[in-house]
């Protein structure tokens, strides 16, 4: 039978931390990966929940990738602020409780938050009444028809710290 000494031994090996400290050369920063939510996935912090109550929203950087994270009744998503028609930017953008979806406002365009699908592509020009077919025009440069936006996979931790992953993309959105 293992002793108390010995199972101790073992979960410190095995769970850096767990004990309140770590073995020599194991950093506790990296020890912080589990939460009351589960395992931690990789990816960066880029605020706090209460940074961005809801209706309200940031734009932050990942490495080398803009981000903005939108807190919408609660759920917060990640995607790039900037919409894959002419990559303009959508930070300023209406966002609707169908989808929900935020609309860039250059040509209407909207795209849903939680997976990026694009429900509506290029509708007129700056919201201009009488302008759809310039709209669907112009819709035919730059990216292709009806691209979905890029959104991020994105986490909250126990600690309301929100944790954006730009190498997952296809679906966001989590309660905050
Ligand atoms: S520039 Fe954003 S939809 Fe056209």
């Amino acid at each position: 039978m293992l002793s108390k000494a010995l199972v101790g031994a073992a979960i410190a090996a095995c769970v850096p931390g767990a004990f309140g400290f770590a073995p020599a050369g194991v950093s506790l920063m990296k020890t912080r990966s589990l939460s009351l939510r589960g395992p931690r996935m990789a990816g960066e912090k880029v605020g706090n929940v209460n940074e961005i109550p809801p209706g309200e929203r940031k734009i932050t950087k990942v490495g080398d990738q803009d981000v903005m994270v939108v807190n919408h009744k609660g759920t917060v998503y990640a995607l790039s602020p900037k919409c894959p028609h002419l990559g303009l930017p959508m930070k300023t953008g209406e966002i609707s409780d169908d989808g929900p979806c935020i609309k860039c406002k250059f040509h209407g365009s909207k795209f849903k938050l939680d997976d990026g699908k694009c429900v509506e592509w290029s509708t007129g020009v700056l919201g201009i009444p009488g302008t759809q077919a310039l709209g669907g025009f112009i819709g035919n440069v730059g990216g292709a028809k009806n691209s979905p936006a890029t959104v991020f996979a994105v986490e909250v931790d126990a600690e309301g710290g929100i944790i954006v992953d730009t190498s997952k993309t296809g679906r966001s959105g989590v309660a905050a």
